[in-house]
């Protein structure tokens, strides 16, 4: 069988490094989309997959044509996407009373239009190949909501719902659809929470630290798996005990 090639948004952020290891590690062609323009940025993260099949490109996951002309291109190549990760995140934190519009605008857009754009374009080929693996890369907090946070709630919660019903739409047609909802993680987007009050957070987490990004992405590896075909519609949560639910 050909390798499958996996599509990771978000690919050079904290989760989305991690993924792109693991996913590169259990066999796949990875390609890391984020946004260009910080060189540094780029330059850190090709030394940290040095030697393994992942490689960069550029993409604006908000331009929906950009998405479209993106997984065209892949489609041209032969190379899928199979296995399509949505990771792309970003928070503006405050509370309702002080957020403008544009701090909504752009956390939905982000974290859940970004989602719509690049299923909708890529979920075609997978139907027509007979497999896909779409893995939505939530959290926590849409599940439970966070204080100054309706915003990235609200996109987070959303992409719940999105992939329950992708889930149902595409289950006879060989592609699965999940989410993955991680909790407080190593990551740059939660260090930059001020000290004190993460600090409160980690104090309510039941295993006591904050996790590991590549913690998170062993499930997503686990779930693009070719045997994980039974698993679909499911959110599965890696957070350290902090919400525990059905
Ligand atoms: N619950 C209840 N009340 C709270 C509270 C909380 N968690 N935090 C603050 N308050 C209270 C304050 O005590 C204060 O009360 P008074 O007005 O009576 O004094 C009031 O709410 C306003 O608080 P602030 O002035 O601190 O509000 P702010 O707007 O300056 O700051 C905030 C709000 C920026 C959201 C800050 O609370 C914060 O950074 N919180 C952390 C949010 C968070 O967890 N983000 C997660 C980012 S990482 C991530 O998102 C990854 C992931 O998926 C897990």
């Amino acid at each position: 069988m050909d390798k499958r090639t996996a599509v990771v948004t978000g690919g050079i952020g904290g989760l989305g490094t991690a993924i792109c290891i693991a996913l590169a590690s259990a066999g796949r062609r990875v390609v890391a989309a984020d946004l260009g323009g910080d060189r540094q940025r780029i330059d850190g993260f090709l030394r940290r997959v040095e030697g393994l099949d992942v490689r960069f490109s550029e993409l604006d996951a908000t331009d929906f044509d950009a998405c479209g002309a993106f997984v065209e291109a892949l489609e041209a190549a032969g190379e899928g996407p199979d296995i399509l990760v949505n990771a792309a995140g970003i928070t503006r934190d405050t509370t309702l009373r002080k957020m403008d519009r544009a701090q909504w605008d752009a956390v939905l857009s982000v974290n859940l239009d970004s989602v719509f754009n690049l299923c909708r374009h890529a979920v075609d080929g997978m139907v027509a190949r007979g497999f896909g693996r779409i893995v939505n890369i939530s959290s926590v907090n849409g599940q439970t909501g966070q204080f100054g946070q309706t915003n990235y709630s609200a996109a987070k919660a959303g992409m719940h719902g999105f992939t329950m019903a992708l889930a149902r739409e595409v289950a006879r047609k060989g592609v699965t659809v999940n989410s993955v909802s991680p909790g407080y993680c190593e990551t740059a987007m939660v260090m930059a929470i001020p000290e004190e009050i993460r600090q409160g957070i980690v104090d309510r987490v039941p295993v006591g630290r904050l996790g590991r990004p590549d913690e998170v992405a062993r499930v997503v590896a686990f779930l693009s798996d070719d045997d994980a075909g039974y698993i679909t519609g499911a959110n599965i949560p890696v957070n350290g005990g902090l919400y525990m639910g059905f």
